[in-house]
Order: C-alpha cells, then sequence, then structure tokens
C-alpha cells in the first residue's frame, strides 16, 4: 500500500471563499456552529445521533428499537428491526401529505422534448409495473438487472423493484454485452428490464440486441423474463416465449400496489464497480441505512427546499444516479430534471440552456464535464455560458473525482455567477452517499478541496499501520465508524469484502477507502490526492487496471498486457498500455492499424469508455528479476518523463528505452 502523493498541488486555505450571508441565513445547516454542534452530538451519542435522525427523515412501518448492532463487524447492521419500503417514503408519502400534483421529474429528451410526471402520476406507474413484475413472477429478494438508457422509465424501474422488495442491479448502458453478461450471471437476475434503443447525441444506439447478445454468451439460464421499453421504436429482435413489452405488461395492471414491507437490511440494489484485482464487485446496498443517508445528504449537502429545480446530471448507471436522482430528491419530495443526453448536443450549451430554460436552482456534475465545457466555450463564442441567463442558480456540485482549481475558478464564476457555493462531494459507491462535503451555509471553500466530514461520519487521513498522521502530512483516507449507508458486504463473496475494505493492518475495524488524502495545516480540510490501488479514474468513472489488462490479452495476438494511468487535462486519467504482441513489435502503419483493433476490442469485451487512449507496443514490459511488472516505470514513461528512478532491479533496463520511443 502506497500514500497519497505529498506533492499534490494541495490547495491552501489562503484562497477561501467565504459562505454567502445571504446563502447561509436560509440554509438548513446555515453556519460553522451549527455543523459543530451536529458533529458534537455524533460524538456524544452516535447511535443515538443517528437514530434520531433516522426518525426524522425516514417513514417507518415497524419503527426500529435496535440502531447500531456490531456484533459481526465488519458486517454492521443498521436498524435492524424496523421494516420499511423505500418507494413509499420516495412517493406515497408525499401523495399522502397532499403533494400528488407537485412535480416530480421534468424529463429532457435528447431532441429537447419535455415532459412532466408529478408525484400522483409517478406513483401510480411505479404501481403498474411493480405489479407487472410480480406478475411476471418476480418475488421479494429476487435480483432484476435494469439496462436502460436515462429516462423516466429508468427510475419507475428501480422504484418499482424497491416497491416489490426485489433487488435490483442497474448496468450502465454503455457497459458490452460481455460485461453485462458477466453481471447477469454474477447476480443471478430473473428478469432484464432494457429499452429497444438508447437514444444519444442524435444517434440511436442498441439496447436489446445487447441483451440478446449477452444472454446468448451463456451462463444466464437464471433469466426468464426481458421486459423492453419502446423509446426508438427501432427494429429489435423479439423472442416471444421471453420477451414483453414494458408499455403492454404496463396497461393490463392495475394503478395501485400494496409496497412490501422489509426489514432494513434487505439488500435495495446491487451496483458493479471495479476493484484493484479480478472481476467487478456486486457492491450491496440495504434498504434503511441507504434511504436515511441519502435523503439527508440530499437535503443538508444541497440545502434542498420545497421549491428548488435539482438537476444532478449523472446516468442513472452510476452510483450517482441512484442516491441523487432515483432516491434522494424523491425522498425530499424534491423536483428534479432527468436528461436523457449529452452536454455536447446539439451544441456544447445544452447545459447552459436546459439550466436557463427550467430555472434549475442546483445543478451537481463531473469536473470531466466541466473541464470539456469549458474547452468547447473557448473555441465556440455562441456556447459560452454568459450567453445564457443563469441567474436561477443558488447552489453548484462536482462529484467523481477532483476538481483542479482552474475549472473550480471557472465553475464558479461563469456558471455561479461569483454566488453560488460549490459542494465538492467526495464519496464512492461503497459508502452510498456524501462522505467529505462541504455543507454550503456552513464551510468557507477552498477550491480542490472537499472540506469536512458530513457530520456523523468519522473520516481520517492515517499510515500504514492505521495510526492518524498529523495534518500536513499525506497518508491514507479512512472511515473509523461504520455508517447507515455503507456497503454491507460484496454479492456472494464476504471474504473480499472484509479483505477489501477492512484489512487487517489497519486493526480491522477501520474501513480503507482506496484513496490517498491530505489535510490542510491549519483548517483541517481534507484533499483527496488520488487512489492508492490499481484503480483509474477515466472521466470520474472507476475503471480496474486488471481489467482492461484481461480484455487485451483475451485478443488472439496478445502476449502481455500492463495498464496504467497517466494524467489528462480532460479527463483527469487517461488509459495507456503496454503491449507485447505473439509476434514480432508492429511499426507505423502496421501498429496503428493493430492498436485500432485491439481499442476496438476492449470496448466489446468491457464498453467504449474502457478503450485505451494510447496503445504501446514493445518486445517486452519491464520486468523485476522475479518477474514483476513495474508500473511505476510504465506510469512514468506513460507520462512521457525521463525514468530517473532506481532501475537496479530491473532484468530488462534496455526495454525502458525502447517503450519510451513507441507509439
Ligand atoms: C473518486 C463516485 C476527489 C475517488 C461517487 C473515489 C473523488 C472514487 C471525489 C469513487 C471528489 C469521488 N474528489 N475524488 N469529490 N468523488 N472521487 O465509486 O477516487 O464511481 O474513491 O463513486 O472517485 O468512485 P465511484
Amino acid at each position: 500500500m502506497t500514500t497519497g502523493s505529498p506533492q499534490h498541488d494541495t490547495p491552501h486555505h489562503a484562497q477561501t471563499v467565504p459562505v454567502p450571508a445571504e446563502f447561509a441565513r436560509h440554509a438548513h445547516i446555515g453556519s460553522r456552529a451549527a455543523y459543530d454542534d451536529l458533529c458534537a452530538q455524533a460524538q456524544a451519542d452516535y447511535p443515538g445521533y443517528w437514530a434520531g435522525l433516522a426518525r426524522e427523515m425516514v417513514s417507518w412501518k415497524q419503527p426500529f428499537n435496535q440502531v447500531l448492532d456490531e456484533s459481526n463487524a465488519p458486517f454492521y447492521r443498521w436498524f435492524a428491526d424496523g421494516t420499511l419500503n423505500v418507494s413509499y417514503n420516495c412517493l406515497d408519502r408525499h401523495v399522502e401529505a397532499g403533494l400528488g400534483d407537485k412535480t416530480a421529474i421534468i424529463f429532457e429528451a435528447d431532441d429537447g422534448t419535455v415532459t412532466r410526471h408529478s408525484y400522483k402520476q409517478l406513483l401510480e406507474k411505479v404501481s403498474q409495473l411493480a405489479n407487472a413484475l410480480k406478475a411476471q413472477g418476480v418475488q421479494k429478494g429476487d435480483r432484476v438487472v435494469i439496462y436502460l438508457p436515462m429516462s423516466v422509465e429508468g427510475v419507475i424501474a428501480m422504484q418499482a423493484c424497491a416497491r416489490i422488495g426485489a433487488t435490483h442491479s442497474v448496468v450502465f448502458g454503455g457497459f458490452s454485452a460481455q460485461s453485462l453478461r458477466d453481471r447477469v450471471e454474477d447476480a443471478g437476475a430473473v428478469l432484464i428490464i432494457t429499452a429497444d434503443e438508447q437514444q444519444r447525441g442524435g444517434k440511436s444506439l442498441p439496447l436489446k440486441a445487447i441483451v440478446d447478445e449477452a444472454l446468448s454468451l451463456g451462463g444466464c439460464d437464471s433469466v426468464r423474463r426481458v421486459i423492453v421499453y419502446r423509446r426508438t421504436g427501432g427494429k429489435v429482435a423479439f423472442d416471444a416465449g421471453r420477451d414483453v413489452w414494458l408499455h403492454e405488461v404496463m396497461a393490463a395492471e392495475s394503478t395501485t400496489c400494496e409496497p412490501e414491507w422489509v426489514e432494513a437490511e434487505h439488500p435495495l440494489f446491487l451496483l458493479y464497480t471495479s476493484g484493484s484485482t479480478g472481476k467487478p464487485k456486486g457492491v450491496q446496498h440495504c434498504t434503511g441505512g441507504y434511504l436515511l443517508q441519502a435523503a439527508l445528504t440530499t437535503k443538508w449537502t444541497f440545502d434542498l427546499k420545497p421549491d428548488d429545480i435539482f438537476w444532478c446530471t449523472a446516468d442513472i448507471g452510476w452510483v450517482t444516479g441512484h442516491t441523487y436522482v432515483a432516491y434522494g430528491p424523491l425522498a425530499n419530495g424534491g423536483t428534479q430534471i432527468v436528461f436523457e443526453g449529452v452536454p455536447t448536443f446539439p451544441d456544447a450549451a445544452r447545459f447552459w440552456r436546459m439550466i436557463e430554460a427550467h430555472k434549475v436552482t442546483i445543478f451537481y456534475t463531473a469536473p470531466t464535464a466541466i473541464r470539456a465545457l469549458i474547452k468547447a466555450a473557448e473555441i465556440t463564442a455562441e456556447v459560452h455560458p454568459r450567453n445564457f441567463n443563469l441567474g436561477s442558480l443558488r447552489l453548484l456540485g462536482t462529484v467523481g473525482e477532483p476538481i483542479n482549481p482552474a475549472a473550480w475558478d471557472w465553475y464558479h464564476r461563469e456558471i455561479g455567477g461569483g454566488r453560488c457555493p460549490i459542494v465538492d462531494t467526495f464519496w464512492q459507491t461503497e459508502t452510498g452517499g456524501h462522505m467529505i462535503t462541504p455543507l454550503p451555509g456552513a464551510h468557507a471553500l477552498t477550491p480542490g478541496s472537499c472540506t469536512l466530514p458530513f457530520p456523523g461520519i468519522d473520516a481520517a487521513v492515517v499510515d500504514e499501520t492505521g495510526k492518524e498522521v498529523p495534518w500536513g502530512q499525506g497518508g491514507v483516507l479512512v472511515v473509523r465508524k461504520p455508517w447507515p449507508a455503507m456497503i454491507r458486504t460484496i454479492w456472494g463473496d464476504p471474504e473480499r469484502f472484509k479483505k477489501s475494505y477492512y484489512p487487517a493492518d489497519l486493526g480491522g475495524t477501520f474501513y480503507l477507502a482506496g484513496d490517498g488524502a491530505i489535510r490542510d495545516v491549519e483548517t483541517g480540510y481534507f484533499t483527496i490526492t488520488g487512489r492508492i490501488d490499481d484503480v483509474l479514474n477515466v472521466s470520474g468513472h472507476r475503471m480496474g487496471t486488471m481489467e482492461i489488462e484481461s480484455a487485451l490479452v483475451s485478443h488472439p495476438l496478445v502476449a502481455e498486457a500492463a495498464v496504467v494511468g497517466r494524467p489528462d487535462d480532460l479527463t483527469g486519467e487517461a488509459i495507456c498500455a503496454f503491449v507485447v504482441l505473439k509476434r514480432a513489435r508492429p511499426s507505423g502503419e502496421e501498429a496503428r492499424k493493430l492498436a485500432a483493433e485491439l481499442r476496438n476490442h476492449v470496448a466489446q469485451e468491457i464498453g467504449p469508455i474502457a478503450k485505451p487512449k494510447d496503445i504501446r507496443f514493445g518486445d517486452n514490459l519491464p520486468k523485476t528479476r522475479s518477474g514483476k511488472i513495474m508500473r511505476r516505470l510504465l506510469r512514468v514513461i506513460a507520462k512521457g518523463d525521463a525514468v530517473t528512478q532506481d532501475t537496479s532491479t530491473l532484468e530488462n533496463p534496455a526495454i525502458l528505452e525502447q517503450l519510451a520511443q513507441a507509439n
């Protein structure tokens, strides 16, 4: 384990941006003192603090008496004797409170068509689909794979699963047939909900055809039904014994459906994510604790109020689209935008035009998108945000990767008009919700820092033995106490869960986030310095280097491959692959052709997001005498730097020169 680089460009508190007084005046958490008070409450009575919030934020069918059960640590249980239903909490209770006609979702399609769903309409459709799932034989605890584009139907599908106690596993629409197959098989899904096609950037892309291919690859015998949402009307193959249309099965059902009351620990969803080794792992989340934190972080971090128009641009295929599209805003009875398309279609002003048109007040996106849109605005004056009225905005947010101070400044100035706080939210698929984040009415901001832990989250920076390091010194980010929305286990692999997240060398009771961090000497603010394992962060998407290497070596011509990341101005990190072929090292045109072929092969195996940006061919890879690939040297070469490190343990030093020149 290596610690985060202390040479990281650490933000300094001197650049601090104070909390706007007007914002603080109306905020849910409106001062540093209010924040400190919440932290003190959590410190004094940890279970009591969370129990109070769980009673306030969540409607329980059967109230809980137990709060935190640590008897089988690190398999923690929260609110275990309580029962509830997530869909009831997100829909019915607002309708019962007289908010049935309030707009829940404003959907904007790729082509600009806008549709609205009130809470009542959403509840009716969720109930119909829930009934339809039951009619297809789906039972409590069954896994349902959702392979859908960004759509109201995607949210309805997730909520319908929650309503009947089925565990959903959403697979991002950009994953290949092979990746989909692996996830379907691992989860043992009984049913898949997909669409004929997805519409992005003016193009129709297949989904149903990929499901067909995935199922034809074998190993998916558990799947009995495929429900198909007709999005584009494009032609798709239909297996009469297996496939049904979403609109047909829904139309046959009643618009009411009694929710299935489940135990707080009942698995709400699995979400596959990349780790440092092996295949993607199914991160398992529960019902009660997850819902509590989804609701609470949406309310406090985004300072969500009844009149806000909230827009989180993340796809439902990622955890951000789970917590801050499918669950958090609805649990609070909020109004949100769901967007089908991409930020650059029909032009790179799409986001700004939509903020203006829908009077968005809270906007949450990824640093990668911001960097791409900065570049576009520099090139084409017409897409510059200054052409649009963004005056409705009152709060901005970022997620998924570190935001560089230059992008932060632009976001603050050009999008936020200098008046909107920016919440730089650090969290992970495994954490379920925000972990370290500003509360916008309480924390002065330092560009590039996610500031301080959410009240109740016991985050710390420690050394390799688990001892806290002084502020100003880099170390490993851990969470010392369990929290309600934490990962419960890795589906089907509890041992891997323990080993990955609760390693013995940290004492076995600290959650290891997998990131390095450093705290500011004076403010104690956290800055994330990047992953400490073999996970890359490309455009805010987690990619395991091993996964990409396996994909490369599955190509018949490839003998060996090593994948590393290198810094990239636009995507944060870029994937760089070093490849040894089973035949002579290619050069010139042949090398270019083969690189293109290997890129497409990776897209086939994993998905287009995993395509290496650089592929370099060598006669060999730099290895130690014991045969271990020296990735740290490959990282230096990938960056284009000269190798100045000690190479005395290297078996074949001459290879470095060759790889540095190859491209
Ligand atoms: C990174 C996304 C810096 C980090 C919600 C983490 C961040 C991984 C931030 C999780 C941030 C996320 N600043 N880095 N604000 N947010 N990360 O599971 O490396 O897709 O471990 O969850 O993204 O990615 P995941």
